[in-house]
């Protein structure tokens, strides 16, 4: 029986069959294998948070009340996350196309997988599973200041649909969206997913970016590894650089707090209506056809 793992989760694949994104948690589907995963996956990561992870993300882990022995009932995560930030774990099927995924940002909503890897491969996973969203992500999602800057993220792939709705020219409206979407999804990668933030009194260097936290090897390798190289981070680096899904990241970016976090996505914004977010270097991210269709149906909305 296979239950809800990555790649081999019958349930899941239905759903997607049948158009169906936005899903219930089967909890009675997940497999002793499948518990199992998570048990070893939360064992492993709890000395490393405790050294690397920034402070908020350890009290947001507490609040949470995490079964480390159980894959987590998102009904339960959200009974403690909602009343702290308004936000929600909301269970899906697979892939979500990106203007949608920023979309349920602002209304506090966070895509999650349900499934989770096989427990004989708990180190390299190219997709989201649920150890990455629920461990990795949703910790964060009680910090006031965090969960701002989300939303802020959802109101700017909404601004970047406003601006291109106004393009006539088809293909120069793809260029268009293509280059906006590119930036926001760098910015994003170097901060929501792989953001390094400066430690309590501006010493030392704690994580907050959710690939990290839900990584044992990378967490320790992006503090502590002298061939990581960490900047302070400046928008216009991040947005015209291109990275790599398939190996430890090689250069990271620091913010200094979560109110800079916060500041910095207004900042994101405002540059891109002023026009500076529509000629972006080439490169990874690829904007590949559903997520730029999201953007283009979004125009039209
Ligand atoms: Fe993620």
């Amino acid at each position: 029986m296979s239950g809800l793992t990555t790649t081999r989760a019958p349930f899941s694949e239905e759903a997607q069959a049948h158009g169906e994104l936005y899903i219930h948690q089967p909890y009675e589907l997940y497999s002793d294998a499948n518990h199992e995963a998570w048990r070893q996956l939360y064992h492993r990561m709890e000395d490393r948070w405790q050294r690397y992870a920034n402070p908020r993300f350890l009290e947001g882990i507490g609040s949470l009340c995490l079964d480390p022995t159980r894959v987590p009932r998102l009904d339960d995560v959200n009974k403690f996350l909602s009343p702290l930030t308004g936000f929600k774990a909301k269970a899906v099927s697979g892939y979500v196309p990106s203007f949608m995924f920023f979309d349920c940002l602002r209304n506090r909503e966070f895509p999650t997988t349900i499934t989770i890897r096989d427990a004989g491969m708990l180190d390299y996973l190219p997709e989201p599973d649920i150890f990455h969203d629920i461990a990795g992500h949703v910790p964060m999602h009680t910090d006031r200041a965090f969960a701002d800057t989300l939303v802020r993220f959802g109101d700017c792939a909404h601004t970047a649909a406003e601006i291109v709705a106004g393009i006539k020219d088809e293909q120069e409206q793809i260029r268009r969206v293509t280059s906006i979407f590119k930036a926001l999804a760098r910015f994003f990668w170097f901060t929501i997913e792989f953001g390094l933030m400066r430690g309590p009194d501006g010493k030392g260097i704690k994580v907050y970016g959710s690939g990290l936290l839900s990584s044992f090897g990378e967490i320790e390798h992006a503090v502590c590894s002298p061939d990581v190289e960490r900047r302070p981070m400046q928008i216009e680096a991040a947005i015209h650089q291109t990275f790599e899904i398939d190996h430890y990241q090689p250069l990271l970016f620091i913010v200094d707090s979560f109110d800079h976090l916060y500041s910095l996505v207004d900042e994101l914004e405002h540059r891109m209506k002023a026009g500076k977010l529509n000629h972006v270097a080439p490169g990874e991210p690829v904007v590949n056809e559903i997520d730029l269709q999201s953007f283009l149906d979004a125009t039209l909305a």
